[in-house]
């Protein structure tokens, strides 16, 4: 049974965060790149969906475990008019066959899941041999001051935030899950206070 602030606070402070100019712009460089049959962990409101490369696109499914966010993707799919299979569903055990997705688009989402490991597995078991991951995620800054201060107000803001962590590796995730990964990108989010500013971007091979 979640929480009165989990139902009702997180979604409204998911849809402000995450809906920056300056995410929007890291949002630009890598959901456009996802082709074939493709899978959004995490997918929320829909918030990536006017980045995919429609041509590219040749399904759609994604799984949230907030129900309020998944509404708000269900109606963004109609208005832009595209077929999507949108559930609810955990990372942690996605609801998909095995091999069955050419790209899994994973945006701000392996920090606030339980397992990260589990996630990762998750995501190679359902992604085809020649597949891709692409992830944009913030995490573990590169600073040690700033990892510092990460540290200290990752306790407190995971309650907050929908468990939302603020140290986990990103690249380095996939790569000692046994992808194979390229970070295209990474940088402080200008604007945002350095602890919840550092993103990575990239790609991750099985
Ligand atoms: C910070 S929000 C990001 C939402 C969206 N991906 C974006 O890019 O704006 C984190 C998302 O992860 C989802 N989430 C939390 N735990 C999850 C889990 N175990 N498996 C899949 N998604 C999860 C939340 O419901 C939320 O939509």
């Amino acid at each position: 049974m979640t929480s009165w602030w989990d139902r009702h606070m997180v979604p409204r402070l998911i849809r402000y965060c995450c809906a920056q100019p300056q995410i929007m712009k890291a949002r630009s460089h890598i959901v456009p790149l996802a082709k074939g049959d493709v899978f959004e962990l995490g997918c929320g409101g829909g918030i990536n969906l006017p980045f995919y490369d429609r041509s590219a696109v040749r399904s759609f499914a994604g799984i949230d475990p907030t129900e309020a966010l998944l509404n708000d993707s269900r109606r963004l799919t109609k208005e832009i008019g595209l077929s999507a299979n949108i559930c609810a569903g955990v990372g942690e055990d996605i609801p998909f066959a095995s091999h069955s997705f050419d790209t899994v688009v994973t945006t701000f989402t392996l920090c606030s899941v339980h397992d990260p490991a589990a996630v990762l597995a998750e995501i190679r078991r359902i992604l085809r041999p020649d597949g891709v991951a692409l992830f944009l995620e913030h995490g573990a800054a590169p600073d040690a001051d700033v990892h510092k201060w990460q540290r200290r107000i990752e306790p407190v803001w995971k309650h907050m935030a929908g468990n939302c962590h603020l140290t986990r590796p990103i690249g380095d995730a996939y790569q000692s899950a046994g992808f194979q990964t390229e970070v295209l990108g990474n940088r402080y989010t200008p604007k945002t206070p350095r602890p919840f500013a550092w993103i990575e971007w990239g790609q991750a091979r099985p």
